[in-house]
């Protein structure tokens, strides 16, 4: 039997340089875990930003650290105490932290999904982190009612496609930003207002916001507090520092996401079923995951990237 397996890790924080495909052992399934041979695995921003060390607070790591954060692929062995899965179950989620870049990863049961039938693997690897992200955010501030008016910065990117089409199904009024490239998809996930960000102040256009939906954060969250309503809010998703920056008497709140098993069954149904929209921008094989997670930092992109295994 095979004890070792090909992983995409670092050894010590970098550039695009520090990620190493090497061989390492295979992991073994722990108590309450599964053992998931990985067919896909989903690209994120946060892979270049744990390369970097920028979250090295939030995710401190032990090297080598292999990467990775998501993944569908099929159950290969079962630990002890586990109740919800048999080997040759088609799962997918997020890997609970880090590992998804590697052929087997070992995950807690209770944070995986059964991947629907008609969903392949390629497809299924794109949806966990954005699609639940996407959800808690636009709830995180409270619920959404109709007529509010919510602005989402990021709206082509891989949250931001899926909060543009949670917040219009809610009733919101969705403004957009986006580049022009992107006007038309973002569009026709129902957008009603899309401001190219390149071309557009997004504060000449939209203005008593209830909520705005930061995706990109910057300079960019710190032109949005005076699109806000007395009352409203902006929830960040690239940095803590949302908290110092907020001033006085305004409410800016950090979202972390957390794993939802239920939550990202029922979202993976809606894309199986055609009635949620997951945009596959690019599908790249394991040898190029390296370059791959340095183009989610350096070059324009929308919706997601996702490494299939088979190639
Ligand atoms: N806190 C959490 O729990 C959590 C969870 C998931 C993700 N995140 C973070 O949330 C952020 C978004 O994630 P993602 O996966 O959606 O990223 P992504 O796929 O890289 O999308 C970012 C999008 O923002 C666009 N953009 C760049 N600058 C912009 C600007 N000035 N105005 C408007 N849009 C702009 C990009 O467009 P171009 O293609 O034109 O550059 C891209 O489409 C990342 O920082 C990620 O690390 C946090």
């Amino acid at each position: 039997m095979n004890t070792t397996q090909r992983a995409a890790l670092i050894r010590a924080y970098g550039d695009a340089s520090a990620v190493e495909l090497a061989e390492i052992a295979k992991p073994e399934a722990g108590q309450g875990q599964v053992l998931v041979r990985v067919r896909a695995a989903g690209i994120n921003g946060i892979d270049w930003k744990v390369r970097e060390g920028y979250v090295r607070d939030a995710f401190p790591l032990q090297f080598p650290a292999v990467l990775g954060v998501e993944m569908a692929g099929i159950v290969e062995a079962v630990g002890p105490g586990v109740t919800r899965f048999q080997i040759g179950d088609r799962v997918m989620g997020p890997v609970g932290g880090l590992g998804a870049y590697a052929q087997f990863v070992a995950v807690n049961e209770a944070i995986l999904s059964r991947t629907p039938q008609q969903l392949d693997d390629v497809h299924a690897a794109a949806v966990p982190l954005a699609a639940v992200a996407a959800w808690q955010s636009l709830h995180h501030a409270g619920p959404i009612r109709p007529g509010q008016r919510v602005l989402i910065h990021g709206a082509a990117g891989g949250l931001g496609g899926y909060a543009v089409q949670f917040a219009k199904r809610a009733g919101a009024e969705v403004f957009a930003t986006a580049a022009a490239a992107d006007a038309d998809y973002v569009r026709g996930l129902g957008a009603d207002h899309v401001i190219d960000y390149r071309t557009q102040r997004f504060e000449d256009i939209a203005r008593e916001i209830d909520l705005v939906l930061d995706y990109v954060g910057g300079e960019v969250l710190e032109r949005s507090w005076q699109v806000l309503t007395s009352t409203g809010a902006i929830v960040g998703t690239t940095s803590p520092e949302i908290l110092a920056r907020t001033p006085a008497g305004r409410r800016g709140l950090w979202f972390i996401n957390q794993p939802d098993a239920a939550l990202l069954e029922r979202l993976a149904a809606e894309v199986a079923n055609g009635t949620l929209i997951a945009k596959l921008s690019e599908v790249v094989g394991f040898d190029e995951l390296p370059a791959a997670i340095e183009r989610n930092r350096t070059k324009p992109h929308s919706g997601k990237t996702v490494v299939d295994f088979s190639r």
